[in-house]
């Protein structure tokens, strides 16, 4: 029950030399720089082709390849104890937003070597994406990201094979200070893995319950603590809010808390998440139904908030981190909660509820307030695929960011942002939309008083009531979560977007 189902293993292995290694394709990462009308410009490259039994001169004197942004050609390899195949994967010139376009290089890559099946495949080149660290990680990524399939439980025997068969990439010639960082890229790739599969698991199996299992189970074997509040507890603890809105599901709500409290930790984040494991709407239901088709992956920011904190920890940053996920489903039956209910939140706080399909500011009210009243963190940040107008304002290219109670706190998640290539744009949080979430019957209205107006901001102003004037950035990832159209991420499947960001901010946060 609680046990995922396995995706094809990869292992980003260490760099080595090219020869005797007899990979089934060996890729060349070659940017427009390297070339000059066809010749091969620098040394490396020409030693490279050599070993190569000139396979990358005989494609680009034919002109088959010019170093273009993620163009390809390929070629049979006659030194057979290299490589059956030499693939050239194009780095382009000069580009902008490079971490991402790294991971999109590793993405492009493990689709080239799906497509000869290849299990065994070399790494090197001459591009400038080769160069550092950084990149090198990502591409790595890319290369993890691009291989994840989720596992159809209706495979043939023979499909589930291939799903399950190794598949090895080797960099060759990187210097060991990059190699050093392509270690560390291992743990990330697991984390961002765990959050995808979760995100793709359909919602009668991803349960509120089924999400709290797996990633108990995986932060006390990361040896973290880890608490775990469910259905009846919460309504004790005086969660109104997210027991209203799971009130109409047969699966009970969970919250749960992971902690990694290092000694050696100076300042403290929470990471809290939204996680709908199904959001129907409600008695406000989605209407065309065709709009449920894609909320399972309502429990993304959940998904993201437990997994980086689990790579976190095996980062070993030196930063008190806090999970926070609000785990519950938005269903409709006759316990289902209304529209004009009036709610209770965790810190005293009421909610008259005008529309239940605005659930996840909901759910995420309780959460904030018990996060800022008991865990005492020094930041907050929330993910939560939180309003489809997000969708409106970035497509499917970026996240939105609202950050609150500080005046760094908005550069240090774009920074973050820049690092590791998961775009975030700022969003405005202006006081005269925070007049219009203000109450007449209850303390908030869980909708604005003009439909369609602000809808993302109007949102956050919502949530910002909950977290006690503490710094806090609420991420909307509702165009990012899944379906990401922006550089180095797959397409129309889950994302993992976040986990990098959170790592990278959480990094961030330990020093400043
Ligand atoms: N989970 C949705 C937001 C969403 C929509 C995420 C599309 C991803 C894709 C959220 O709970 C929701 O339904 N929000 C409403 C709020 C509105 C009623 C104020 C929305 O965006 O329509
Ligand atoms: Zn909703
Ligand atoms: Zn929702």
């Amino acid at each position: 029950m609680t046990t995922l189902p396995p995706v094809k293993p990869v292992s980003t292995a260490t760099a080595s030399t090219l020869v005797n290694q007899s990979a089934d394709v060996v890729v060349v990462v070659i940017d427009e720089a390297d070339l000059d009308q066809g010749k091969l410009k620098n040394n490396d490259l020409q030693n490279l082709d050599t070993q190569l039994g000139g396979a990358i001169s005989a494609l680009t004197t034919l002109k088959d390849f010019e170093g273009k942004w993620l163009s390809t050609a390929v070629t049979l390899c006659s030194v057979n104890t290299v490589g059956k195949r030499v693939v050239l994967v194009g780095g382009g010139k000069k580009l902008d937003e490079k971490p991402a376009r790294a991971r999109q290089i590793g993405l492009k890559i493990a689709e080239e070597c799906a497509r000869f099946k290849a299990g065994k495949v070399g790494i090197c080149g001459t591009s400038a994406f080769l160069a550092s660290g950084e990149l090198v990680t990502q591409m790595a990524l890319g290369l993890r990201m691009g291989n994840y399939k989720y596992p159809n439980s209706n495979l043939t025997a023979e499909a589930r094979k291939e799903l399950e068969t190794h598949v090895e990439f080797k960099f060759s010639g990187l210097q060991a200070n990059v190699e050093l960082h392509l270690k560390q890229s291992a743990i990330v790739a697991d984390s961002i893995e765990t959050c995808r599969l979760l995100q793709d698991a359909p919602p009668n199996v991803a349960t509120p319950a089924y999400v709290a299992n797996v990633m108990s189970e995986k932060a006390r074997a990361a040896g973290l603590s880890v608490q775990v509040y469910g259905g009846e507890k919460l309504r004790q603890m005086g969660f109104g809010a997210m027991m209203a809105v799971s009130g109409g599901s047969a699966n009970d709500a969970q919250f749960v808390v992971i902690e990694y409290a290092p000694t050696n930790a100076k300042k403290s984040v929470a990471f809290v998440g939204k996680g709908l494991t199904m959001d129907t709407g409600g008695y406000s239901l989605k209407t065309p139904s065709t709009h449920q088709v894609g909320m399972k992956y309502d429990m993304s920011g959940a998904a993201v908030v437990l997994n980086a904190v689990i790579a976190i920890s095996k980062l070993q940053l030196p930063i008190r981190v806090f999970a926070v996920a609000a785990l519950c489903e938005n269903m409709v039956d006759a316990h289902a909660y209304r529209v004009g209910d009036v709610l209770t939140t965790y810190n005293g706080k009421t909610i008259e509820v005008l529309n239940t399909d605005a659930e996840g500011r909901i759910v995420l009210s309780d959460a904030l307030a018990y996060t800022a009243k008991d865990l005492k963190p020094d930041t907050i940040i929330e993910f939560s695929t939180l309003t489809g107008a997000m969708i409106s304002a970035l497509g499917h290219l970026g996240a939105g960011i609202f950050s609150f109670n500080s005046d760094t706190l908005e550069k240090t998640v774009l920074n973050a942002s820049q690092q590791v290539g998961e775009r975030v744009w700022p969003m405005p949080t202006w006081d005269e939309i925070g007049e219009d979430v203000k109450g007449t019957i209850a303390d908030v209205n869980n909708i604005g008083a003009t439909a369609g107006a602000a809808g993302s901001s109007v949102g956050a102003m919502f949530l910002k009531e909950f977290v006690e004037n503490k710094p806090y950035c609420h991420v909307d990832i509702a165009g990012v979560a899944n379906g990401n159209m922006s550089v180095g991420f797959p397409r129309k499947i889950s994302s993992g977007y976040g986990v990098q960001l959170s790592i990278e901010i959480a990094r961030a946060l330990s020093v400043g």
